[in-house]
């Protein structure tokens, strides 16, 4: 018998037959949430579970693993929702999917980044609900990208792409990372590096996150950080929720402390603060950094990778622990 693999969510057809042909193989055909019980009747099961940003895989999940389970093949790059020093402890190898939604992920923060600044998405509202009188001088007046400054916090694969992206625009890039990048990469972005996050937010007009989501990074955002931004500044989160203090921000963009945000994630998600529901100066999209058929077909067959590497008795090559 081959080790039983339990896929949490619907994947992308092709992905799902190519695992069918591979793997013992236990699909979620109606493509539900796996409750916290589903979950653990799941690692109680299986040799391999392959779960998603949506399932909290924590230590109560782990510690209710049965003796097979070896490895969690996460289809997806961010890692926060899984318990990492547990899954260590049981000896569970887990692997993400890095590199394949680099691309796709920077494009939704320049969208959002667009779509705030240019006010697109309040127009939008305005012209849906049939209350656009036509063209006028001093209707809907945004902000230009080209020449404000961008700050990046955290400059890896994604943060890099999007500084690209920007740098097209014309804004003139900043970064905070804990080291600085490659020279060559910074010479070709133009890019500052400021050691001091603080000193780096209090000078940009726009901030955008793009760091991982661990201890280190829970509410990096604080309320006294969104408090050194400028008035005229705008916010954009395609990392996690957790990194902003969401209570702080929706008091801040209430108040006109900051021009507006753009946002992809959330601290309870599905559930979105209903604060951020009532604010025009505020874009939201339901988590879908690389929601494009390219990506998601790419994460797949990395977790197809991953998991065959790892069933063949290899160290897969996107191990975060093993
Ligand atoms: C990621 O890959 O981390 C995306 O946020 C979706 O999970």
């Amino acid at each position: 018998m081959k080790p039983l693999v339990i896929v949490t969510r619907k994947l992308p057809d092709q992905v799902e037959e190519r695992m069918k042909t591979l793997f013992n193989i236990k699909l979620n055909e109606d493509d539900h949430a796996f409750s916290k019980e589903e979950l653990i009747d799941a690692v109680s099961q299986a040799s391999v579970l392959v779960p998603t940003v949506t399932d909290k895989i924590d230590r109560d999940v782990i510690n209710a693993a049965g003796p097979d389970l070896k490895m969690i093949a996460n289809f997806g790059v961010g890692v926060n929702h899984i318990d990492l020093v547990t899954a260590r402890n049981r000896m569970i190898t887990v692997t993400n999917t890095p590199g394949v939604l680099t691309d796709d992920t920077a494009d939704m923060a320049m969208g959002l980044m667009l779509s705030i600044m240019r006010r697109m998405s309040e127009g939008e509202r305005i012209l849906r609900a049939g209350n656009w009188d036509g063209w006028a001088p001093t209707q809907l007046r945004g902000a230009r990208l080209s020449g404000k400054k961008l700050g990046i916090i955290g400059m890896g694969r994604i943060g890099q792409a999007f500084a690209m992206r920007a740098k097209a625009f014309g804004m003139e890039i900043h970064y905070h990372n804990r080291n600085p990048i490659e020279e060559v990469i910074a010479n070709n972005l133009d890019a500052t590096f400021w050691d001091g996050l603080d000193h780096m937010i209090m000078k940009m007009d726009v901030v955008s996150l793009n760091c991982p989501y661990t201890e280190e990074t829970h509410q990096l955002m604080s309320e006294h950080r969104l408090g050194l931004m400028q008035k005229h500044a705008y916010l954009i989160n395609t990392a996690r929720g957790e990194v902003i203090d969401e209570e702080a921000l929706i008091t801040m963009l209430t108040n006109g402390d900051i021009a507006g945000a753009g946002l992809d994630v959330y601290v309870d998600e599905p559930k979105v603060n209903k604060g951020f529901m009532t604010l025009e100066n505020v874009v939201m999209a339901p988590h879908l950094g690389s929601a494009t058929m390219e990506a998601r077909q790419a994460m797949g067959e990395k977790v197809i990778i991953n998991v065959k590497t790892f069933l063949d008795g290899h160290s897969p090559r996107d191990r975060v622990i093993s």
